[in-house]
């Protein structure tokens, strides 16, 4: 078997991994949850859940990557024969998640156009978002320009330039979005939603604040679904498992908390205060930031630089997702690469227009308690697969391949500073909890119980 190629030099694989996992979850998906399930609480929670659940299932997952030296899909099986089908049902949330990643990408391509041709001013206007996705031909055209470039970012095996482009743009981004959050923390009436977003209120405690931010922390740093199994495979024997997992969560925690304090006090400076633009879901930041540079010196200018960052995180995080889906492709049915890139992006393409259509000429089609077809998408997968498969691997790891596999991998190279936490977590605390969020949330999309 040919040796796997390992990530050169010390930070490259931490950078590698929170390469693929700051995307659109973390500025797009992010802001608008925590706006809408309860700001401060919304965010204490998160932070909660990370530093406990998520800790739990990186390890666990970059271990048994590098432990088995496979991908997600034949991980499992090589663990312990019975499991092998985890490994697949994890694959099944990238192609869940691929077409409609791809139709957002879409729409920040077209921002990013639209700030590039100096229309901030139009694109601030209230009914300018709206009218843009419920078109029926604009949304698809940007979204096929996006899957496409996705597509041969695979096709011509460009991912090393990007991962070389992403060393200098990633940072960028991170100081455009300090730099935006400044500026709008310190606009008048701004205080409130800084107030709101950074404090804790506990009446704003829910069932639904800990739903939302279990799945959103899965989503965000691609847990749950073989990514962090795949990038393990890959990570040198040399490096410590734990303190990679504890850079990688920071780094993705600290974008999307900055992504939040730009947008959600923004919500209260340009819609005076009004508590129902909170819960805009996924338009959100579309609707809330060509506001905010429109009302900024050089705007359009820094408006196109922030869409554009915001892009190419994106389809750093596109190309991934794309990637998982055709190694699973690959690792399944002998066929070739090319052909297997192909039949995805059809694939893509094919349910993207479906979820872009949602919005406009089918947006007839609702499911109750849940809501259109993207958000349909987006329950199944990260509402539903993310937690099940966190669980599954959760009790894989816990009663059949027991912990002591996982720890002796992390101890390779130093202690594991949290073993016995670990231990009770994988075991008992992460499966029951995960357990009742998931019956939670199906009884509740299902109007069994109110949540
Ligand atoms: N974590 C990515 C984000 O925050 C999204 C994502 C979901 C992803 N699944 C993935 C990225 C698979 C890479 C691979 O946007």
């Amino acid at each position: 078997m040919e040796k796997r190629s390992t990530f050169q030099g010390k930070l490259g694989f931490v950078l590698a991994a929170a390469g693929s996992a700051v995307g659109l979850g973390n500025l797009w998906r992010f802001p608008y949850l925590a706006a809408q399930y309860g700001g401060g609480m919304f965010l204490l929670v998160y932070i909660i859940l990370a530093i406990t659940f998520g800790f739990v299932l990186m390890v666990t997952e970059i271990a048994i990557g590098r432990k088995t030296q496979l991908s997600p899909m034949k991980a499992f099986g090589a663990l312990n024969k019975k499991w092998g089908w985890l490994g697949k049902l994890a694959t099944v949330v990238p192609v869940l998640i691929f077409p409609y990643y791809c139709l957002i990408g879409g729409w920040v391509t077209k921002y990013a156009f639209v700030m590039v041709t100096g229309k901030a001013a139009e694109a601030a206007e209230d009914t300018f978002f709206g009218n843009y996705v419920s078109a029926t031909f604009d949304p698809i055209i940007w979204f096929l320009i996006f899957i496409v470039a996705t597509t041969l970012v695979i096709i011509f095996g460009v991912n090393r330039g990007i991962e070389k482009l992403s060393r200098i743009l990633m940072p960028a981004l991170l100081l455009i979005t300090v730099g935006l959050s400044i500026f709008v923390v310190t606009r008048p009436g701004s205080l409130e939603g800084v107030k709101y977003y950074l404090l804790p209120n506990i009446e704003n405690l829910s069932v639904k604040t800990f739903l939302a931010a279990l799945s959103q922390l899965f989503y965000s740093m691609s847990l749950a679904m073989g990514i962090m199994i795949t990038y393990g495979s890959y990570f040198s024997k040399e490096e410590h498992i734990e303190k990679a997992t504890r850079q990688i969560e920071t780094f993705d925690t600290a974008i999307a908390l900055l992504a939040g304090l730009m947008i959600i006090p923004a919500v209260f400076v340009f819609s005076g205060g009004d508590k129902a633009a909170l819960s805009t879901g996924p338009s959100l930041m579309f609707v809330t930031l060509p506001k905010v540079f429109n009302s900024m010196p050089a705007g359009n200018f820094i408006g196109a630089l922030f869409f554009f960052l915001v892009l190419f995180a994106a389809i750093t995080s596109s190309v991934s997702i794309m990637e998982a889906i055709v190694s699973g492709l690959l690792d399944t049915f002998k066929i070739s690469r090319l052909k297997a890139t192909v039949i995805v992006m059809a694939y893509g393409i094919a349910l993207g227009v479906v979820c872009s259509l949602g919005f406009g000429l089918w947006s007839g089609v609702e499911f109750p308690g849940i809501g259109g077809i993207l958000d349909f998408l987006d329950f199944v997968s990260n509402s539903i697969l993310l937690p099940l498969v966190g669980m599954l691997t959760c009790l894989m790891i816990g009663f059949f391949v027991k912990p002591d596999l996982i720890v002796s991998e992390v101890e390779l190279n130093g202690p594991f500073t949290m073993k016995k936490f670990y231990k009770v977590m994988v075991k008992w605390i992460a499966p029951i909890f995960i357990l009742a969020i998931l019956v939670t949330n199906i009884l509740g999309a299902f109007g069994l119980i109110k949540i």
